[in-house]
């Protein structure tokens, strides 16, 4: 049977899919396309040569299960530290629905992204630290991943509101041609090295950002806290 996600309320957008809190099971999360953006719009904005690929390699949902699969068979359970779990495929009234973990603090609320929580209250010890311990993780295992994004980290706070870990939610796998883990280990650790830098480049901008009166973008913004609405 379908699971209706049109009566609910996204909890969020990315610029691709939309997040709902699985109707049936609150610590669970479906992420559906965006109806405004199909696969086809996000195909024909790429431009040549990418615009040949088919059109199911421009699917995140399907990327994101193929990547999630392949890193649990390759790192076992340590990864889930730092990476929400996926529960596969759902059929929805908004098309196929990938469900994953929702990130939640301690106090119930949807964890907030790493650039809310840095737009809010700049680089923290607390939140330094964090961000270190995610990129020592990511250097040392070499998980692959695309570009590190602010607004595709969380930071799950526990009961006492301190930062108990960050978890990147999206952006995994490799974007090249040849996956990551048949690349000669030095290369790899090089590559993610660079991810790491970046995100840090990151940070350093959203932080010169900060006198602005207003967030920069719609990424990595909730649209409800999972608490108090649907
Ligand atoms: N498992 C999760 N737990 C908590 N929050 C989440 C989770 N998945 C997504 N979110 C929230 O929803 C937002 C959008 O989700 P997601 O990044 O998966 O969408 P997207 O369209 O693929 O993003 P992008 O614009 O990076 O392509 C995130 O920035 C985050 O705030
Ligand atoms: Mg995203």
């Amino acid at each position: 049977m379908s699971i209706l996600l049109t009566p609910e309320k996204p909890f969020a957008q990315g610029g691709n899919r939309l997040c709902f809190i699985h109707p049936g099971d609150a610590s669970r999360c479906i992420k559906v396309r965006r109806p405004d953006f199909t696969l086809a719009d996000r195909r024909r904005k790429k431009g040549f040569p990418k615009n040949l690929k088919p059109l199911s390699s421009f699917d995140d949902n399907l990327e994101e299960m193929r990547v999630m699969t392949a890193l649990r068979k390759q790192y076992g359970e340590l990864v889930f530290r730092h990476v929400s779990r996926c529960f596969g495929f759902v059929e929805t009234d908004m098309g196929p629905g990938l469900v994953s973990e929702l990130i939640r603090d301690a106090n119930g609320a949807i964890s907030q992204t790493l650039k809310k929580v840095i737009w809010d209250e700049g680089l923290t010890e607390e939140c330094r630290g964090a961000v270190e311990a995610l990129a020592v993780f990511w250097e040392k295992n070499l998980v692959p991943s695309r570009h590190l994004l602010l607004h595709n980290i969380v930071v799950q706070r526990d009961d006492q509101g301190r930062i108990r870990r960050l978890v990147v939610i999206d952006g995994l796998g490799s974007a090249g041609l040849v996956p990551m883990r048949l690349l000669p280990t030095v290369f790899q650790r090089k590559k993610i090295q660079k991810k790491v830098a970046v995100m840090h480049g990151r940070i350093e901008t959203l932080l010169g950002q900060r006198h602005q009166d207003r967030f920069p973008g719609y990424h990595g913004l909730l649209m409800h806290d999972g608490l108090s609405t649907r």
